[in-house]
């Protein structure tokens, strides 16, 4: 326990230190926000020195200086007050919302900089809730928790100062009795800590395990996933609330007896105070005005204790929020351009594994496709065809061997000039929650002109479906293209791609959601499309692939063989066997 703590106070320092260089462009507003606290501060300790004089010179001796100055003054410290607590809530809430925006778009701007492999092993949950959830828990931490820090400091030290001139004596003993008090709130402190980690965790589980719940409903429903999954939702839920609960539990017991505590103290000094050896050097107004001084201590003394629960949860958001900026980017420092490339890819002794502990998918690959050749990988479920060509736009990085693009190692390569020389069509389809139009003419080549887009779309017999929807290209997809089809996703996917037109063409899957009948008429636009451009099919129809120039049978990573549909057939190998299987010949 307490070692573990030790290394999150020293995270926790350097957590502030780094959370200070966000804070600096907006400084100024923060030096307002300083100076406004100081005046409320300053307004607090200045109401417990006029009880003395309230009481002294207004009730006690009548003073007529004091009798219209009092009032006068009570007023005048609460204007004050007003205009430094909006200066206070004002200038923090700006600096607090403009961290929140930099440190988001900082997050965005690394989200898309992460490798495949990062998405992965993070579920998707967990990404957004750092986004949404502890970046707003740091913004907390930088400016609610500052200000009861700042201010309420100087209240206290206001307050205690004013004390010690009105009587040493008392204020000693109350600052015997308070380290007690702040002994209490060290103790707290760690503990809070500790709990709002595990809080942050779980609140990442029931987000994750309810996305789950909402992406794979059909697949819930079919499979009569709802016990499974109840089951799932219940623990990840009971557990955020246990951790919440313990949180309420440390506050709730802990404000209690630092009072108790306290009024111990209260009545220290009263007891004190009214003894005779006092009585001659204390005034009424002296000691009502060391009384509200003391009361007055509670509401920071409070707040600085519950405060904790803040602030820890700020820091243990900031660390996440910092270990997800500091996350290891995509490689990207090849320096060469592709321009105007011919197309010609070389496979050579590549290796490929996920993990540095699990097996090679891909194992000592060899592989020339010349300018302009269809190639297809055929083999079975996963022996590798998918990676093989995700190896292409670097989604992965070989783990050894190299992958030449007109004789040049894509390592070498800048990532942007790589991929603009890449069309891809993915077995799994994304489209975004926009129109169809936006979708087809996605990212780069958003300033197509609506014709480019209707003649990518006529030749990925996209247009057929288009026109009969009410609102045509400009119609919504919803999220993930749920309201159309499978086959009408793989058609705007394959118009997306057409219009790219890139030297490079993969096709993984591309069409295996489409009847016979659509896949024919496809397959013509996609010859034709593939004429002069080098062109990667993955596929487990083969009718799509008999025209390859190439076809390479894969098992487990490893090249099979390599031939026409013609050769491999009358090799009567692998490849014939599937063919026999899919066709039922002998
Ligand atoms: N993101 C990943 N992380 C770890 N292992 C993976 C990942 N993706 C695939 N694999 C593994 O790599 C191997 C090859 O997968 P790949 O997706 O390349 O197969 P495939 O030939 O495309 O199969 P299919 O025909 O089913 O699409 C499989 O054993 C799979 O378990
Ligand atoms: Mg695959």
């Amino acid at each position: 326990m307490s070692k573990t703590s030790e290394v999150a106070v020293m995270n926790g320092k350097e957590i502030y230190k780094r959370l200070l260089v966000y804070v600096k462009p907006y400084w100024k507003a923060f030096v307002f926000a300083i100076v406004g606290m100081a005046i409320v501060a300053s307004t607090e300790v200045g109401f417990a020195a006029l009880i003395k004089p309230m009481l002294d010179g207004t009730f006690v001796e009548r003073d007529p200086f004091y009798l219209t100055f009092i009032p006068v003054a009570l007023i005048g410290i609460f204007v004050i007050r007003g205009v430094g607590s909006f200066a206070v809530s004002y200038c923090m809430a700006w600096v607090g919302r403009n961290v929140i925006r930099d440190l988001r778009e900082q997050m965005f701007d690394s989200l898309l900089r992460l490798p495949t492999a990062y998405y992965d092993k993070s579920p998707s949950g967990k990404l957004i809730s750092k986004l949404i959830y502890d970046v707003e828990q740091v913004s907390d931490a930088a400016s609610r928790a500052l200000t009861i820090l700042v201010q309420d400091t100087l209240i206290l030290f206001g307050l205690l100062g004013w004390m010690f001139y009105l009587n040493w004596q008392l204020t000693l003993l109350f600052l015997i009795i308070g380290p007690l008090l702040s002994g209490m709130v060290v103790f707290i402190n760690k503990r809070l800590r500790l709990i709002n980690k595990r809080l942050q965790d779980s609140v990442g589980d029931v987000t994750h395990v309810a996305q789950e719940a909402i992406d794979g409903q059909r697949v819930i429903k079919t499979f009569g996933g709802q016990t499974y999954e109840r089951d799932r939702f219940e623990i990840a839920n009971q557990q955020n609330r246990r951790q919440f609960m313990k949180i309420i539990v440390t506050n709730a017991t802990a404000v209690p007896v630092v009072q108790l505590v306290a009024s111990c103290l209260l009545a220290a000094i009263v007891y004190l105070a009214s003894r005779p050896d006092m009585q001659d050097s204390i005034t009424v107004g002296t000691f009502m005005s060391f009384i509200a001084a003391v009361l007055m201590l509670f509401p920071p003394l409070k707040r600085l204790t519950t405060i904790n629960a803040v602030l820890q949860r700020g820091i243990v958001a900031a660390q996440s929020v910092f270990e997800f900026l500091d996350a290891k980017k995509e490689v990207n420092n090849g320096n060469e351009i592709l321009d105007s490339v011919s197309g010609k890819i070389e496979y050579r002794n590549v290796e490929f594994q996920y993990d540095e502990e699990s097996n090679k998918v891909i194992d000592n690959f060899n592989l020339q496709i010349a300018p302009g050749e269809t190639v297809a990988f055929v083999g079975r479920s996963g022996s590798g065809k998918t990676t093989l060509v995700n190896l292409i736009p670097r989604f992965y990085n070989t783990s050894a061997g190299q992958i030449l693009i007109d004789d040049v190692d894509t390592q070498t390569v800048k990532l942007n000039s790589l991929r603009q020389n890449i069309a891809l069509v993915s077995q799994d389809i994304t489209l975004f929650n926009d129109t169809i139009a936006r979708n087809i003419a996605y990212g780069a080549m958003s300033d197509a002109t609506d014709e480019q887009v209707i003649k990518a779309a006529e030749a990925a017999h996209a247009m057929e479906f288009i026109r009969d929807l009410p609102e045509g290209l400009n119609t919504i997809v919803g999220e993930k293209g749920m309201m159309l089809s499978g086959g009408q996703r793989q058609r705007l996917a394959i118009a997306r791609a057409i219009l790219k037109d890139a030297k490079i063409l993969i096709l993984d899957e591309a069409t295996s959601a489409l009847d016979s009948e659509s896949e024919r008429h496809i397959q013509i636009a996609l010859d034709e499309l593939m004429k002069n451009r080098t062109t990667l099919v993955v596929a487990h129809r083969l009718s799509t692939i008999e025209n390859a120039d190439k076809i390479v049978v894969l098992d487990s990573g490893k090249v099979i063989e390599v031939g026409t549909h013609n050769e491999l057939i009358e090799k009567k190998s692998a490849y014939a066997s599937l063919h026999n299987m899919q066709f039922g010949e002998t």
